[in-house]
């Protein structure tokens, strides 16, 4: 079933869309940045949020929220990720991306696919529709490209986002949902939480967390996530982990390619995608002035997409859309609690 209620004081376009499965799963979604807001279990004990957001448009337009930006929820595009200083060559041309992360372009410019008012559109029992039309020079990307994400709730418990995208020149292209999850409803940090990912590399990062091109194997190193640990086993080898994990999706094919367990709730969470990579971000810097249990590893976010800068790696593909693709992708979240 889906509900629509307001979510904005002056912008009747901008709605909340509440869907909810036969067994009182309940997702919210706004259409400005395609937000996932809010999921919440069912559990013994009473309703459970378990993702970062607020249920008002404001605050996801407060100024203290945009300093030091998590991007929580929001659908990140037309580039996920870094692409080194914003440069990109197409068809023997530099295109040059706005850098709003330092020297580098980062999850889609100033203004990404975050910041928009998409078109909603309920198009199932439990599936909504948001629509995009990117225009040719937005954030400096090329060609006019048209998007569609649907999210679906179903009886399985699972919330699945599909992301489809044609362009009418080639561009770069990278879609993620930037949703934190945290099983304890905000009373802890998401450093006991447990998690398992299916991935026996990651990419190479320089300091600026730019990929050098290189594989690293996982193995006896803190990114072996392989066999189920928990998030603070070993952190402080890394301080935060902020990487790209190389998946097994080869060919495109759905698999399930991580796990998250909570003990304390008994939540656990699969996630499945054909999307090659997932970026797994412990949220050290999530830091917003005002909301004390938005602080430092207050979500994990598990960002399933393509590999970061692919545009300017030989070595990585799926970094661009040509003028006749259809750019098609699936992550689905499945709870057992
Ligand atoms: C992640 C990224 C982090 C940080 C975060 C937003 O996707 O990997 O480095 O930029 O988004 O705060």
């Amino acid at each position: 079933m889906i509900q629509i209620q307001a979510f904005a004081h002056k912008d009747n376009h901008i709605k909340h869309f509440v869907l909810t499965n036969n067994n009182g799963i309940c997702a919210k979604i706004t259409n400005y940045g395609a937000i996932l807001t809010s999921l919440t279990l069912p559990l013994e004990s009473g309703e459970r949020e378990i993702v970062l957001g607020f249920d008002s448009l404001k605050d996801y337009k407060n100024k203290s929220y945009l300093k030091d930006y998590p991007y929580f929820g929001a659908i990140i595009g037309r580039y996920a990720n870094r692409i080194n200083q914003g440069k990109v060559r197409i068809d023997g041309k530099t295109i040059q991306l706005p850098t709003n992360h330092g020297k580098h372009h980062l999850h889609g410019g100033y203004s990404g696919f975050d910041k928009r008012t998409w078109d909603a559109e309920i198009v199932g029992k439990s599936r909504l529709q948001l629509s995009l039309l990117s225009m040719d020079g937005d954030e400096d990307f090329p060609g006019n490209m048209k998007l569609t994400v649907i999210y679906e709730l179903n009886d399985e418990n699972e919330l699945a986002i599909y992301y489809s995208a044609t362009c009418d020149k080639t561009s770069p292209i990278n879609l993620t949902s930037h949703t934190y999850f945290n099983f304890t409803g905000g009373e802890e940090n998401i450093l006991n939480h447990e998690l398992q990912i299916d991935s026996d590399q990651i990419l190479e990062n320089n300091t600026e967390l730019i990929p050098t091109g290189k594989y690293l194997d996982v193995k006896h190193t803190a990114f072996d996530f392989r066999a189920q640990k928990k998030i603070n086993q070993d952190i402080k080898a890394v301080e935060n982990y902020d990487n790209c994990f190389v998946l097994k999706t080869e060919g495109k094919t759905l698999k399930k390619v991580a796990e998250v367990y909570e003990e304390k709730s008994n939540i656990s969470m699969e996630v499945s995608t054909d999307f090659p990579g997932l970026q797994l971000y412990t949220g050290m810097f999530i830091n917003i002035e005002g909301h004390k249990k938005f602080g430092p590893f207050s979500g994990l976010a598990l960002e399933t997409q393509g590999y970061p800068d692919a545009p300017n790696q030989e070595n990585f593909s799926h970094g661009f859309i040509h003028p006749g693709e259809v750019y098609q992708h699936q992550t689905r979240y499945k709870f057992h609690f």
